[in-house]
């Protein structure tokens, strides 16, 4: 039984987490999150992607690292407390476009080689991570590369947990994404897809 009675967590809820702590996850400062930047950066095979997609940047940490690793980068988030962070943070970087957008209730129309879903996937119901699901399929380019990252503890409170999220986009293995990256850390799960 989760705490919040299998709905998607919402916009309020994370606007709420921002105005108390704004680093709630400690981002900036975590040695645990440093590194697993770093895996999440190695994990990409190219070194320069067209059009990168990142869903829940967040206050920009991981956002400034992936511009780097593309021409242009869309990044997108709930919070506009934390938003505007990362805008901040990353006001040197010409080729980040923000938005505010909940996904999936809102989706990008343009198609990308890149998206990113990095420790936001178990805060979707199922319902919702089916509709994301399928969105992402829609909008990733053929080749493109799909990158899944998520906290593996089940701690029984939020809708779903990170191997979940995981193990659905595996269900579209073979016939729609082919997986070329699967790491399992102590806590946390990264899988890289490509799109047939
Ligand atoms: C734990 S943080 C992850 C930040 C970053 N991706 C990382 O890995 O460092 C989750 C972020 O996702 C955002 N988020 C949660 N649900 C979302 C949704 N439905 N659409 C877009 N962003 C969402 C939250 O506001 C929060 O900033």
């Amino acid at each position: 039984m989760n705490l919040f009675n299998s709905k998607s967590l919402t916009t309020e809820f994370f606007e709420q987490l921002y105005q108390e702590n704004p680093d709630p996850w400690q981002f900036a400062s975590s040695e645990y999150e440093a590194k697993k930047y770093t895996a999440t950066l190695n994990a990409l095979p190219r070194n320069l992607y067209n059009s990168g997609f990142e869903i829940g940047g967040s206050i920009g940490i991981l956002t400034e690292k992936l511009a780097r690793r593309c021409q242009s980068l869309l990044s997108i988030d709930v919070s506009e407390i934390a938003q505007s962070q990362a805008i901040d943070r990353c006001q040197h970087l010409t080729n980040i476009k923000f938005e505010l957008m909940s996904v999936p209730q809102s989706f990008p129309t343009e198609s990308f080689d890149l998206i990113v879903l990095s420790e936001v996937g178990y805060y979707w119901c199922w319902e919702d991570l089916r509709t994301a699901q399928s969105l992402i399929l829609d909008r990733l380019r053929s080749q493109g590369h799909l990158l899944l990252v998520h906290w593996i503890a089940d701690t029984g409170i939020l809708p779903l947990t990170g191997h979940q999220v995981h193990d659905a986009f595996l269900e579209l293995v073979p016939n729609q994404l082919k997986r070329i990256k699967s790491i399992t850390a102590e806590k946390y799960r990264l899988d890289l897809f490509e799109k047939i």
